[in-house]
C-alpha cells in the first residue's frame, strides 16, 4: 500500500507551489481571525525555513508520508510544534493539489510560450534573409510550384502563431483558484477566497467547489495544447531530415545539434531533428494517458487523479527541450539555397505558369491551358529538356497561340514574383509578412 499510494516521488516537484499555496492561505487564516496572528506567523516563517531546506538540499523522500503535501506538515511540525497542526484548517489535500498544480501548470503555459516566442524569432531571422532564395515548393512531396526559402519557413510561423493562441487560451481558463472548496463541499469556516484567490495571481476562486477538486481540465488543455505543437514541431523536423539527406542537399544541419556514427566515418545524422520527431510521440501519448485516466471518473475527487501528474510534467520536459532544439536547429542551419533554386528547375515547377500565361494572354479558358501545357511538359519530357528550353516552334506546334512572350514568364524568379496574393510566395509578400512578424514579437525595439 505504502508504495501504491505515494506520490511524493514525483510530487515533490510542486513543492514550491505547495509552499505558496500554504503561505496565502495561512496568511487568509490569520487575517480573519480563524487562527491567531502569532500562529499564522509562526506557520509562515516555518514554511520559509522549510523551503529553504528544499532548495539547498532537495525533497525528502519518505513514502510513509505519501506526497509533499504531508512531508511538508510533518518538516513544519518538527521545527515549530503543534501550532503547524492549525495549517490545514479549512483545506484539505483535494483542494490543495488542484491549487498547487494550476499553479505548477501555469508556469509551464508561460515556459512553452517564451520557447515558442524565441523558435518563432529564429524562424522570422532566417525567413528575413532568405525572403527571395528560390527553393521547390511541394504537394505530395513531388515538385509542385517554386516557392520561397522565406515563406516556407513562415509557414511555420504561422503554426506557432496559432500554438501561442491556444496555451494563451488555456492560461486564461486556468486561471480560476480552488483553493477553499476543501475537501469538496466547501468549509464552514469564514474563509476568505477572493484573498488566496488574489495574493496567488489568480483572477477570481472557482464558482463550484465539486467542480474545484474533480477538475484536471487545465491539465488536459495543457496537453492538448502541447500535444498540437509537437506536431507541428515533428513536421519541421521531418523537413529538416529530409532536406539534410545528400540527395537532397538543401541544408547543412550545425554541427552542436548532429552526430556522427560509431562505424561509417562519413556519417552526420540529424539526431535532435529526429529526437524532436520522436518526442512528439510520447507528447501525444501523454494526452491520451490523462484523458484515458479522466474517463469516467464520478464527482469529486478520485485517487486515480493523482496519476494526472507523471504525464503533464513529462510531456513539458519534452517539449521544452524540443523548442531549443528546434530553435538552435532553425538559428544555425546553414541553407543551400544555390542547391534548392537548381531542384526548382526539376520538376516543371513553372508549368502552371505556362497555363497562366496562355489564359491571361491568349484568352484561353484554364482547363484547356492546362491540356496544352501537360502537351508541352510531355514533349520537355521526351527531350530530356526544361520548358522554356523548348524552341517557339516546338511550342507553336503544340499550340499557335503561344508567342515569344512566353519564355519570361517561365522563370522561376517570374514564377514566384507573380504569386504576390496576399499570403503568397512572392519575395515582396514574404517581406511584408516578416517585417509583421518581426513587429508583433517586438524584435525591432
Ligand atoms: N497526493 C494526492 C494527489 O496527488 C493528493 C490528494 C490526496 N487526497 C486524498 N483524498 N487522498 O492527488
Amino acid at each position: 500500500m505504502r508504495e501504491i499510494n505515494a506520490s511524493i516521488p514525483f510530487d515533490k516537484a510542486l513543492w514550491k507551489q505547495d509552499i505558496a499555496a500554504s503561505k496565502a492561505h495561512v496568511a487568509m487564516l490569520g487575517a480573519q481571525g480563524i487562527v491567531s496572528a502569532e500562529d499564522a506567523a509562526a506557520i509562515s516563517a516555518g514554511l520559509d525555513t522549510v523551503a529553504g531546506e528544499y532548495e539547498a538540499s532537495g525533497v525528502p523522500e519518505d513514502w510513509s508520508l505519501e506526497d509533499i503535501h504531508m512531508t511538508t506538515e510533518s518538516r513544519l511540525a518538527e521545527l515549530i510544534g503543534p501550532a503547524a497542526g492549525r495549517l490545514h484548517t479549512a483545506r484539505s489535500r483535494n483542494d490543495q493539489v488542484a491549487t498547487d498544480f494550476r499553479l505548477w501548470v501555469r508556469d509551464a503555459l508561460d515556459e512553452a510560450d517564451a520557447g515558442l516566442a524565441a523558435l518563432q524569432a529564429a524562424l522570422v531571422t532566417r525567413a528575413g534573409e532568405h525572403a527571395g532564395a528560390i527553393m521547390p515548393g511541394f504537394t505530395h512531396l513531388q515538385v509542385a510550384q517554386p516557392v520561397t526559402l522565406g515563406h516556407h519557413l513562415m509557414a511555420y510561423y504561422e503554426m506557432l502563431r496559432r500554438d501561442r493562441s491556444r496555451f494563451s487560451d488555456a492560461r486564461a481558463r486556468l486561471n480560476e483558484c480552488p483553493l477553499g472548496s476543501a475537501a469538496l463541499a466547501g468549509t464552514g469556516f469564514a474563509i476568505d477566497r477572493a484573498a488566496t484567490a488574489q495574493a496567488l495571481g489568480f483572477a477570481k476562486p472557482t464558482d463550484n467547489s465539486l467542480d474545484s477538486v474533480s477538475d484536471r481540465d487545465f491539465a488536459l488543455d495543457y496537453l492538448m495544447a502541447a500535444a498540437q505543437c509537437s506536431l507541428h514541431l515533428s513536421r519541421l523536423a521531418e523537413e529538416l531530415i529530409v532536406w539534410a539527406s545528400q540527395p537532397y542537399g538543401f541544408v547543412r544541419m550545425p554541427d552542436a545539434l548532429s552526430t556522427g556514427s560509431s562505424i561509417m566515418p562519413q556519417k552526420k545524422n540529424p539526431d535532435a531533428a529526429e529526437l524532436v520527431r520522436g518526442h512528439s510521440g510520447r507528447i501525444v501519448g501523454c494526452l491520451t494517458a490523462l484523458m484515458v485516466t479522466m474517463k469516467g471518473l464520478p464527482l469529486a475527487y478520485s485517487k486515480d487523479m493523482q496519476d494526472d501528474k507523471p504525464p503533464v510534467f513529462e510531456a513539458a520536459g519534452l517539449l521544452t527541450l524540443s523548442l531549443a532544439a528546434m530553435e538552435g536547429m532553425i538559428a544555425q542551419a546553414a541553407f543551400n539555397t544555390a542547391r534548392m533554386r537548381q531542384a526548382a528547375e526539376f520538376g516543371y515547377a513553372t508549368a502552371t505558369d505556362l497555363a497562366d500565361w496562355l489564359v491571361r494572354q491568349a484568352g484561353i479558358p484554364f482547363r484547356e491551358a492546362h491540356h496544352i501545357t501537360g502537351a508541352a511538359v510531355k514533349l520537355a519530357e521526351s527531350k530530356g529538356l526544361a520548358l522554356e528550353a523548348l524552341s517557339l516552334e516546338e511550342l507553336r506546334a503544340i499550340d499557335p497561340r503561344i508567342d515569344e512572350g512566353v519564355f519570361p514568364a517561365l522563370s522561376v524568379e517570374a514564377s514566384v514574383a507573380a504569386r504576390a496574393s496576399h499570403g503568397g510566395t512572392a519575395p515582396s509578400e514574404v517581406e511584408k509578412r516578416v517585417a509583421e512578424a518581426r513587429a508583433a514579437l517586438g524584435m525591432d525595439r
